[in-house]
């Protein structure tokens, strides 16, 4: 069992108690950083794992006017491409029953990703930190779009242009690593069987990008955990 004393890992038997209890748990987190602060701050994800934790946020009761929503990464295609990132979460989160999309700020990935990029970072840097970053978690251990061995991993900006991803599209905009680490909380999606490669190495002390980023709660299910 991952023993790794800063992440936290909540457990469950299936993905659809797990995309709930991660909904509410993000819930939670956010009534925690509005009673701090008038304004709430939100990095979502990509990827298929989150569809059924942002469908079960979209039914929630929260003031959604203070919450301002972003894009952790995006995959750089037209606007409205099935595959985008923003696509996903337009079908789930901003399904019509929960936050409207006036909060939304969206990642114009469709620029190409040296361009989206820096009219991103503006828009990150206008503030300190996010509140929270959900993400999920690839099989080879990447996060957002920081890839293992990717140029991206490294850079300093706080969103960089990523080329030459291994998982398609090539070219993506991502949150850079320590816009990920500056934020106060992470919680990661990470149910099912082929997560589970990259989790038992990341318990043998391999270091991935997942495991650069500060911190997390992990939502996990039994297929993912090795034994
Ligand atoms: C993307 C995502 C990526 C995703 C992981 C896991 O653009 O692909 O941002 O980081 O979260 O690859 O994807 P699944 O949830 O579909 O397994």
């Amino acid at each position: 069992m991952m023993n790794k004393l800063a992440d936290q890992y909540h457990i469950y038997d299936d993905t659809q108690p797990l995309a709930e209890a991660a909904a509410n748990f993000i819930v939670l987190k956010i009534k925690a950083c509005l009673k701090q602060q008038p304004r709430c701050r939100i990095a979502l994800p990509g990827g298929n794992t989150p569809a059924a934790c942002l469908e079960a946020l979209s039914k929630q009761t929260l003031p959604w006017s203070q919450i301002d929503w972003y894009m952790g990464d995006e995959r750089c295609l037209p606007i409205g491409h099935a595959e985008r990132n923003d696509t996903m979460v337009s079908q789930t989160l901003f399904n019509g029953q929960g936050p409207s999309k006036k909060q939304f700020f969206p990642i114009k990935a469709e620029l190409g990703a040296d361009k989206a990029a820096k009219a991103y970072q503006a828009q990150i840097e206008a503030f300190d930190a996010l509140d929270i970053v959900i993400l999920g978690m690839g099989e080879d251990g990447h996060t957002a779009s920081l890839f293992p061995n990717n140029k991206a991993l490294t850079k300093q900006d706080s969103v960089v242009a990523v080329f030459n991803a291994p998982k398609p599209p090539e070219e993506r905009v991502s949150l850079g690593l320590n816009t990920l680490i500056k934020a106060k909380y992470r919680i990661v999606l990470a149910p099912g069987e082929g997560k589970q490669e990259a989790l038992k190495k990341l318990t043998l002390g391999e270091s991935l990008p997942i495991g650069l980023i500060g911190p997390k709660h992990w939502f996990l299910d039994h297929a993912a955990i090795a034994d």
